[in-house]
């Protein structure tokens, strides 16, 4: 399961290695009762991969990348919008209308025949009302939520994920000093990531109580992704494009290849710690694939042809050029 997980998962080798245990113990029937079986807090800069990570942990665990119960906590930000989580109790106003998105039945069904763990993403965690962190704490503690018609979810067979952007803009001072010596010196990875961390845990303990910080089994902060990380996601991402080529269009589909100069062109214009690997993602979207979506709606591109992207010195573009088979050899 780390093979799969570090193979998609570029340069946070870390979180991972903290995360599996976890599922193992589960699998191993070996977890604690009466809580969560892990309850991770994953920080860090925006676009490193902690929502991908969970993404990648149920693909792996049932697989299918979707299969989790995500809490987008931006749209829970006032108190009257967490009714939406558990239900408004019989009688109210809305009571009818409102389905709980926690349900023990909305649990089950993100396991699979392969594993019956759910995983739960409570995302941009910072961003909820308070009501919701203390809805959260008692899941946390007790594995157990209260719903509106007083019904409880049992969430002991469940793994839980935090993400939050908390101290991203400490984060963002400590990676572009603007002044002094700093700004000057190259400064040793691992120093770095020591520095981001404080930021972070400072960050986590600014906002949450105590008592919520104890119940988290594993902190973790990602860290900026260097050019070799980006370099490999640049691979992912071209093999996820072509797989989707192959699905899509079938007996149509076509291959893309990229030559040296194009692949230096998308990481130069891709390349940026503000935004980590969504500019990458971005700069893709851009000037490959959309340019190669526009050739095949004009008919340009023959089925099982090779689509070649280059790029000369100094053109702001890729150039696009199809050929067939013979011609590519
Ligand atoms: N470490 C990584 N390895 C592989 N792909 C990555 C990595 N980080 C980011 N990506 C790519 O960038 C996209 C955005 O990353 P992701 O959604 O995980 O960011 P995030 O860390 O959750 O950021 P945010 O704090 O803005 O939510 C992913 O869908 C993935 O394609
Ligand atoms: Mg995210």
């Amino acid at each position: 399961m780390l093979q799969s997980l570090t193979d998609k998962i570029v340069g946070q080798d870390g979180a991972l290695e903290q995360i599996v245990p976890y599922v193992e113990m589960y699998h191993a029937g070996l977890a604690p009762e009466g809580r969560p079986v892990g309850v991770f807090l994953l920080l860090g800069p925006t676009g490193t991969g902690k929502t991908r990570t969970v993404e990648a942990l149920a693909g792996a665990l049932h697989g299918n990348e979707k299969a989790l119960l995500r809490v987008d906590c931006g749209e829970f930000q006032m108190e009257h919008e967490v009714a939406k989580l558990i239900g408004a109790p019989p009688g109210y106003l809305g009571h009818r209308e409102t389905t709980p998105m926690l349900t023990q039945a909305k649990l089950n069904a993100v396991t699979s025949e392969t594993s019956n763990l759910s995983i739960v993403l409570f995302d941009e965690i910072e961003k909820a009302a308070p009501s919701l962190n203390r809805l959260l704490l008692g899941v946390l503690d007790k594995a157990t939520l209260k719903l509106g018609d007083n019904s409880t979810v049992n969430f002991e067979r469940t793994i839980i994920f935090l993400t939050s952007n908390l101290g991203a803009r400490g984060m963002n001072r400590e990676l572009h000093p603007t002044f002094g010596f700093e700004a000057l010196t190259e400064r040793p990875k691992q120093e770095v990531g020591r520095k981001l961390e404080q930021i972070a845990m400072q960050a986590v303990k600014k906002r949450f109580t105590p008592e919520f910080v104890n119940r988290i089994d594993v902190i973790n902060t990602y860290m900026p992704l260097d050019g070799p990380a980006l370099d490999r996601i640049l691979d992912h991402q071209v093999a996820d494009f072509q797989r989707h080529i192959r699905t899509r269009l079938g007996q149509d589909a076509f291959y893309v290849e990229l030559t040296k100069g194009a692949r230096e062109f998308l990481l130069r214009n891709g390349t940026s710690e503000e935004f980590g690997a969504r500019e990458l993602k971005r700069t893709i979207h851009r000037h490959l694939v959309q340019p190669i979506a526009s050739l095949v709606a004009r008919g340009e591109v023959e089925p099982g042809s090779i689509v070649l992207a280059d790029c000369r010195r100094n053109q702001t573009m890729l150039s696009l050029r199809c050929m067939l088979d013979e011609e590519a050899a």
